[in-house]
């Protein structure tokens, strides 16, 4: 498998509780390097915009008021078989399904403040790492 990227949030509840460097290191110690990242506070167009694919679902004003409740930080990530490999370290969606050792296991609170979003395919990856990042602001 070659060397592929993936694009993942610190959503803000992790921010808020200072856990960036926490989670990061989960990612570092998964076999990810982080090639790219910024700290933001995203807009309400930003945030509806990003997760326009759940735009009819139940959650998805609770979502995006989540999302823009404090900073996060967006990142690219680049390894093997990086969305895959980032999807095991994240866990499940909501945490109480998530594997022992995993981000969400370990820090989140709850399905909605789940403390990382991660890329679910190469190709949403390319679109969310576009949404974010100019190509000169990706360093591998
Ligand atoms: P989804 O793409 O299903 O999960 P994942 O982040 O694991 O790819 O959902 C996107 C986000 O929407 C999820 O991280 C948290 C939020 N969400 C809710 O708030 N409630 C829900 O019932 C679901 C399914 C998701």
């Amino acid at each position: 498998m070659a060397t592929e990227r993936t694009f993942s949030i610190i959503k803000p509840d992790a921010t808020r509780r200072n856990l960036t460097g926490a989670v990061t290191t989960l990612l570092e110690d998964g076999g990810l390097r982080v090639v790219a990242s910024k700290r933001l506070q995203l807009t309400k167009e930003q945030a509806e915009g990003f997760y326009a694919v759940h735009r009819e679902r139940p959650f998805f004003g609770e979502l995006v008021s989540f999302m823009i409740s404090g900073p996060v930080v967006v990142q690219v990530l680049e390894g093997e078989n990086a969305v895959a490999r980032n999807r095991e370290i994240m866990g499940a969606t909501n945490p109480a399904n998530a594997d022992e050792g995993t981000i969400r296991k370990i820090h989140a609170e709850s399905i909605e403040a789940n403390s990382v979003h991660g890329s679910d395919s190469a190709e949403n990856a390319a679109t969310e790492i576009a949404y974010f990042f100019k190509p000169e602001e990706i360093v591998g």
